[in-house]
């Protein structure tokens, strides 16, 4: 069975039990800041499972892209992939496991036609306050699943969510497949790693919600979300030892040979580069031609859309691929997945151009840096020195674009590892450094500190702090410059905000002037201040104590002042403007009204 089957078999199952098939979403997300990629079928669904009715009903299915890219230095081997399509159906409060069960099992015996004997499944194994599932085992006994195929698990194995750091949740129950393969030991059961079982499908039972303060609040309505993985399921359908055998990887495997004038399958090292390219090119793709697509830069989803393309890149030259290439890759990828994402065609110029763009840029200085690297390790090797310093790395990334990840991948190539902290630290001066030019036109225009400069200056990291808050932790100060009219702060983050999250920040802000809150100023140790939780930063000479000024609980970073000893006389805060200040950098004006 092929994928576009599968998708198709899959969705016309649900819809003849009464769903409603929705589109599938961006990859990237539209409501939840603590994560930077959609990672599952519902996660777009959130708010409805949460109770929102949705305008499509209370059955729901579709096909979700969806990027995981925790896993990423494992990509190279033949199983783990960074984008992958799940499908999925949802009841919002309709039926629960009386009816999901038994339609999991008609599915898997008899759409894709799995013989009965070759499932396992796994169940909850409960704990305090969470009952032990053997409602749900009673069912799958029912459908002709026998005791010792059904098997109690703990939270670890089945508990599936929430997707970001709260939301719907709950105990699931997981089908298996079992591969023939032999048992690798007495303990041998789905789960294991081995390589025996093969998880097909997971039906989460949906019925409870994680708090902000890591509590399970249990929901009044449950609900089903389910999700298959179709790389994964049609490779063991097929009978393939890997996704990468599949005919959604083979086409993408063949280009990439083409150009490199190699074939796929001869030699293990030149497999891994060739999959690497593979995977990474078409999961840029994917981020790039989204819907919401962003284009690559050194924070949020931005960063790790650049990470894929460089390791692409430099993948490329170890196959001996010259000149630019990644188009040409993507362009196998646009094929094969135009008709089932139609963004991906409408935006494949897009693709195509972002990713020579990057391609040549990261070119231009990737030989430089890896002569750099060599030369530094060959020294490092003579003096017998293992470990790269954190200054060298940040040079590799200031002066020739590496990612610190592929410093560390160059590094493990030959044997050493990379100080990462201190490479952390190197960057922090770095910012440091630039803040202090900020502030040195902060000095010269405003010789005098004056009491609306100084509060002003307050504002600032009241509005960084609730900018964070509201954004998330993607946000960081680029610049701050301030008059006496009005303060310009410059900060990371990947998209306008909308007007909803202006009004958000200011209400935080004014909040928080309105609390009177104390400012207070101590003078720590770098280490101390970045244990205490203060915003960032050291001085430009370790070692050197820094002051930390700290708005209530509501704000502490290290700064030089000055700032105003209450909040309670600022003003009113209020926003004038945010706009775009560089690729990747919003800019905010903002002024104290009295
Ligand atoms: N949301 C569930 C998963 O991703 C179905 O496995």
């Amino acid at each position: 069975m092929t994928a576009n089957e599968l998708r198709k078999k899959f969705i016309d199952f649900f819809v003849s039990k009464g769903h409603v098939q929705i589109s599938g979403a961006s990859v990237i997300p539209e409501n939840d800041p603590t994560v930077l990629f959609t990672t599952a079928g519902m996660h777009p669904l959130v708010p409805y499972l949460l109770g929102q009715p949705h305008p499509a009903g209370q059955r729901l299915t579709d096909y979700q892209k969806c990027i995981r890219t925790g896993d990423i230095d494992s990509v190279g081997d033949p199983h783990h992939l960074t984008c992958f399509e799940m499908l999925g159906n949802w009841s919002l409060g309709d039926y629960f496991k009386q009816e999901m069960i038994p339609w999991s099992y008609e599915f898997l015996t008899k759409e894709l036609g799995i013989p009965s004997e070759k499932l396992s499944v796994t169940v909850f194994a409960g704990e305090e306050g969470i009952p032990r599932d053997e409602e749900s085992a009673a069912i799958w006994h029912r459908m002709g699943i026998p005791y010792d195929r059904i098997h109690f698990m703990p939270r670890e194995d089945n508990w599936w969510g929430p997707a970001g750091e709260t939301g719907p949740c709950g105990p699931d129950t997981e089908m298996f497949i079992d591969t023939g393969r032999p048992a690798c030991g007495p303990d041998c059961k789905p789960g294991c790693h081995c390589g025996k079982y093969f998880e097909v499908w997971n039906d989460v039972l949906m019925g409870y919600q994680k708090t902000k303060e890591g509590k399970f609040v249990e929901m009044e309505r449950k609900c089903i979300d389910t999700g298959m993985g179709i790389e994964r399921t049609i490779a063991i359908l097929q009978g393939k030892k890997s996704v990468y055998e599949t005919e959604v990887m083979q086409p993408i495997l063949k280009k990439i040979g083409e150009l490199a004038g190699v074939t796929y399958g001869q030699d293990e090292k030149t497999d891994v580069s060739m999959r690497i390219i593979a995977d990474h090119i078409r999961t840029s793709s994917f981020i790039l031609g989204d819907q919401r697509g962003c284009t690559p830069s050194n924070v949020g989803q931005g960063y790790i859309l650049r990470r894929l393309i460089r390791r692409a890149v430099r993948n490329g030259r170890h196959l001996g691929i010259a000149g630019t290439f990644l188009a040409q890759v993507a362009e196998v990828v646009v094929d094969l997945y135009g008709e089932p994402y139609p963004e991906l065609l409408e935006n494949k110029d897009k693709v195509y151009s972002e990713l020579t763009k990057e391609e040549v840029k990261f070119s231009e200085t990737l030989e430089k840096g890896e002569k750099q690297f060599d030369k530094m390790t060959f020294f490092l090797q003579k003096q017998g020195v293992t470990e790269i310093a954190g200054g060298s790395a940040f040079k590799l990334y200031d002066t020739y674009g590496f990612p610190i990840e592929l410093t560390q991948e160059l590094a493990a190539e030959k044997g050493f590892t990379v100080d990462v902290k201190g490479f952390e630290e190197a960057f922090a001066k770095h910012q440091e450094l630039s803040r202090t030019a900020d502030a040195g036109q902060f000095k010269s225009g405003l010789g005098d500190h004056s009491e609306q400069t100084t509060a002003l200056h307050t504002a600032t990291h009241m509005l960084q702090a609730a900018l964070r808050r509201v954004l998330g932790p993607e946000v960081g100060q680029k610049g701050s410059n301030i008059t006496p009219e009005r303060l310009r702060f410059d900060f990371t983050y990947h998209e306008k905000m909308t007007a909803e999250q202006i009004k958000q920040v200011e209400d935080i802000v004014n909040e928080e002037i309105q609390k009177d809150l104390q400012v207070t100023v101590e003078t720590l140790s770098p280490e101390q201040a970045v244990e205490r939780g203060a915003m960032a930063f050291f001085s430009s000479k370790y070692g050197e104590q820094v002051t930390v000024y700290s708005i209530g609980d509501f704000s502490m970073e290290v700064c030089a002042g000055p700032h105003v000893t209450h909040t309670g006389d600022m003003g009113h805060f209020h926003i004038l403007k945010e706009e775009s200040s560089s690729a990747g950098v919003r800019r905010i004006k903002a002024v104290l009204e009295k």
